[in-house]
């Protein structure tokens, strides 16, 4: 998704913007661009189709320096991808705007400003927004007045940064339902990005702008106004992220380097929180004491990796805590006008906490009469957890591959630690609620053991990467894993991938089966284990090709056909879609890499979907 990087300096900043898009990479974007105000007072402006490397060329061709600029990298919404629609768009040769989000009123604001003369250069709808402050200067008023006065005009979703080529002593800023941080730096300079990530070379102090809020950046000050129009004060964050969090080391990409962390990130999800026998209530936050007792119903909402991971807390809801619970993508939930059960808790499952939809869900979700709404999220800055009553974080650290991978299997283990404080809340025995927090314990560990398969799966890989569709199978909880597994499959390999639940097989997808499709089946020892076997005996009666990840007791053996890849042993039903998604998130990996696309940046896909 877009990404913002802007600075304002006694230096020459350009090498920190192109370094800061480096670092927002891993959003997922299609073209950029860089404006500086150079020594003499000129707007420099370069914008380059493709990733951040083009327009590196286009700045070695061309060079540029200055103390104050922005840059930006653009995912494609309005207008189709090329360079007159990449951001930054200048109006009247001084006005330099990038933007992150949806103007949509941008057609009504452009008649109005075709009708006083302006001239658009691109299909966009940020352009508006440079035309629109521009008008406002041309008409006496200061950057930040035209700017304060600017957003009362818009509707939609932005977050935009702005300088006047006539008044290099500052950057205006402004937001709503898009992120943007001020990033504190020292010796009169001072920076704001969409992402902490861009900056953390820069500086560690950040102020997190709020929704509404526009502020005034000035190399030794910074003032802000809230939606009201007030002058506000924003708390100073110390980040505690370090910058070298987001290299990728001696991993030949970002996805094998995070698939490799998931045994860290998991034990860090768990620590402090999982203490020997019970959950620890009070890592949910102050609001826990008083929502909890009140749950009688739990009602999740996520969109793409958290939805799966929804789908697989259902059953740890339902099945391990017994209370009702169901399960919908954020984009069909924000527009159904739902009827809420008394006693139902919201529980948004985001990454990033920042997916448009999400985030509106759970505004949405607030007027609706919920006994409370509860994040799982793995951003504390995020908009989603500030929003939310309570919120239980995943320790995953920065996830940089667009296709998630350890954010996943730590909000299966956070999903596990709620459905274990909801089941003490409603009186389980003791000794269960025990003997599943030993069990959550031990996920670290059989995540480690498991990663041992790999290079058998890489020898798997190459069976996959000359197909053109694939079936992943699952029966139970180990459904939404197989819905998983062709999720990563088809993000990153680009081969069509779908998932279904075994028993479902004969109700259509059975059809396709050849020798050409590979299924890929999930065989835990549980049990739906025998049903599952004869849903594979119809597959082998077809001539479809298995590829078996099973427990070693499930009496599936290897056969003409059948490959089997032995799991490790005794992996309990809590346990098993954290530990059986390991093996295909790196059989995804693989197969992608053979294919040589783009594993840590898929086309057309983002990282975190700031727009609806
Ligand atoms: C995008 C990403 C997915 C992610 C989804 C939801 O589509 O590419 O990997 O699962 O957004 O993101 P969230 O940050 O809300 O978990």
């Amino acid at each position: 998704m877009c990404g913002i990087v802007g600075a304002i300096a006694a230096r020459d900043v350009s090498s920190i913007l192109i370094d800061g898009l480096h670092r927002l990479e891993y959003r997922g974007y299609d073209s950029t661009g860089i404006a500086l105000l150079d020594e003499d007072g000129e707007l420099q402006l370069r914008r380059a189709v493709g990733k951040v490397v083009r327009l590196e060329e286009r700045l070695r061709a061309a060079p540029c320096h200055g103390p104050i600029g922005i840059a930006h990298s653009r995912w494609a919404t309005h207008g189709g991808v090329t360079e007159a629609n990449a951001h930054p768009h200048v109006s009247g040769g001084r006005i330099a705007l990038i933007h992150n989000g949806i103007i949509e009123n941008y057609v009504e604001l452009r008649s109005e400003l075709q009708a006083k003369g302006y001239h658009f250069a691109s299909e966009t709808d940020t352009e508006v927004i440079a035309h629109l402050i521009h008008e406002l200067v041309k008409q006496g008023n200061d950057l930040t007045t035209a700017v304060r006065q600017a957003v009362r005009r818009l509707t939609g979703a932005y977050a935009i940064v702005v300088f006047d080529a006539q008044e290099p002593d500052r950057i205006c800023v402004a937001r709503i339902a898009s992120p943007l941080v001020i990033g504190l730096g020292k010796d009169g300079e001072n920076f704001v990005a969409s992402d902490v990530q861009a900056l953390l070379t820069e500086t560690r102090r950040f102020q997190f702008l709020e929704e509404g809020d526009v502020a005034e950046i000035r190399r030794d000050a910074i003032t802000i106004w809230d939606q009201s129009d007030a002058e506000v004060s924003r708390p100073v964050h110390e980040s505690s992220l370090s910058a070298d969090a987001v290299e990728r080391g001696e991993y030949a990409h970002y996805m094998l380097k995070e698939i490799y962390e998931q045994p860290r990130a998991l034990a860090d999800t768990l620590s402090e929180r999982l203490l020997g026998d019970h959950v620890l209530e009070a890592v949910l936050g102050p609001a826990a004491g008083r929502i909890l007792p009140l749950v009688q119903n739990v009602h999740i909402v996520a969109c793409g990796t958290s939805f799966h991971a929804g789908l697989v807390a259902r059953y740890y809801l339902e099945q391990g805590a017994r209370i009702p619970c169901s399960v919908e993508v954020a984009s069909e939930y924000r527009y159904r006008d739902p009827v809420v059960t008394p006693g139902t808790l919201f529980l948004a499952i985001s990454q990033s906490g920042e997916t448009a939809d999400t985030l509106a869900a759970l505004r949405e979700a607030r007027r609706l009469g919920y006994v409370g709404t509860c994040a799982i999220c793995n951003v504390a800055e995020s908009s989603l957890v500030r929003e939310a009553d309570m919120a239980l974080m995943t320790r995953a650290g920065p996830e940089v591959g667009v296709a998630s991978t350890k954010a996943f299997t730590t909000q299966l283990a956070a999903l596990g630690m709620l459905g274990l404080a909801i089941a003490q809340r409603r009186g389980f025995d003791r000794r269960t609620i025990a003997l599943y927090a030993r069990q959550m314990a031990q996920v670290p560990t059989l995540v480690e053991h498991t990663l041992k398969l790999d290079p058998q799966i890489r020898q798997w890989a190459t069976r996959f990467a000359d197909k053109q569709h694939a079936l992943f199978l699952g029966r139970g909880p180990s459904y939404p894993v197989a819905l998983e597994g062709a999720l990563k499959l088809k993000e990153i390999s680009y081969i069509h991938a779908e998932a279904y639940p075994a028993g479902e097989l004969k109700h259509g997808p059975l059809a396709l089966v050849d020798a050409e499709m590979p299924v890929i089946a999930v065989a835990p020892n549980n049990a739906l284990l025998e049903k599952l076997k004869s849903n594979l005996q119809e597959v082998r009666a077809r001539g479809g090709q298995l590829f078996v990840f099973a427990d070693p007791n499930a009496g599936i053996e290897p056969a003409d056909g059948i490959d089997v890849m032995t799991m490790p042993d005794h992996i309990e039903a809590l346990q098993a879609p954290l530990v059986y998604t390991v093996p295909l998130q790196l059989l995804a990996y693989h197969v992608a890499v053979l294919r040589g696309t783009d594993v840590d940046q898929p086309r057309n896909l983002a990282k975190s979907v700031t727009v609806e």
